[in-house]
């Protein structure tokens, strides 16, 4: 099993092992520059790039559970194109605290999803706006073609970080009854989490890409969470399944 964050100091980097070769959306393309303007760039302290996320509401951000590195390692970057570079579009903010559903499990991924509460609201204009999200309960059917959209890792070569733009892949969602299945991911899918990748493999989110949102319908169904390898035909990506925590997403950031 392996999550999709960019760890560079902790076990999860050494675990991931060969794949970091290859550490960025697999066999997309370069998005149009602010054209998913509610992506955001988890940041640390040192501004290096670590996970996706979606901008929900001006004061929060939806992520996958596993980007937890503390609310005071991290910075939340909005209206970002080429990560690294100060383009003028860039809206900055620190974390007023970190919500992980009480339900998520770090040995299964089971319910990876985290809300931020930022600082400081985000300011809607022509490069910022706010992820549309699904109602609970709903779903999309297998073949669906999803796109899923992340900076990946952004690697560092002699000292300097290399700008890389957002990219994008259109993958088709995939059953859980066969990313389920004994020749897949083996019983280890929960009704969490949805599959997204061809049959042939070769198109897929990667490390660093982790909490990014898989776009079905216009709206975020799924965030990324874990995988095996990248891009491998045999295992699809697994998001959570943002459908199904659609009613604790409203709780947290509407309730009391
Ligand atoms: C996580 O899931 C595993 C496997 O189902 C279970 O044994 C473990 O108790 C769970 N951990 C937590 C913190 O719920
Ligand atoms: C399923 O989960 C078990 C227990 O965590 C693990 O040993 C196994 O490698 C996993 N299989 C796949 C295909 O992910
Ligand atoms: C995947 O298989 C396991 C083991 O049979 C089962 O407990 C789980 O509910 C299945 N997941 C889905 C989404 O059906």
């Amino acid at each position: 099993m392996q999550l999709w964050l960019l760890a560079i100091a902790s076990c999860l980097f050494l675990r991931a092992g060969r794949a970091l070769m290859q550490s960025r959306i697999i066999g997309g393309h370069v998005a149009a520059p602010n054209s998913i303007k509610y992506m955001v760039s988890l940041q640390r302290s040192s501004r290096q790039h670590f996970c996706g996320g979606s901008l929900v509401h001006r004061y929060w951000v939806l992520t996958a559970a596993h980007c937890n590195i503390g609310a005071d390692q991290m910075m939340i970057v909005a209206g970002d194109y080429k990560v690294n570079i100060f383009e003028g579009t860039e809206q900055y903010a620190k974390p007023h605290k970190l919500v992980v559903h009480p339900s998520y499990n770090s040995s299964t991924n089971n319910a990876d999803i985290m809300l931020i509460k930022l600082r400081a609201p985000m300011v809607l204009n022509k490069f910022v706006s706010l992820a549309p999200l699904p109602r609970q309960g709903t779903g999309v059917v297998e073949g669906h073609l999803c796109q899923v959209s992340g900076w990946g890792h952004v690697r560092v070569s002699g000292g300097g970080q290399v700008p890389v733009k957002l990219r994008t892949v259109t993958v088709p969602i995939v059953s859980a009854a066969r990313c389920n299945g004994s020749d897949s991911f083996n019983g280890n899918i929960t009704a969490n989490m949805i599959c997204a990748g061809y049959p042939s493999g070769g198109k897929d989110a990667c490390k660093g890409d982790s909490g990014g949102p898989l776009v079905c319908r216009g709206r975020v169904y799924g965030m990324v969470s874990w995988g095996n390898g990248c891009g491998d035909a045999q295992f699809p990506g697994v998001y959570t399944a943002v459908s199904r925590f659609r009613r604790w997403i409203d709780q947290t950031i509407y309730g009391p």
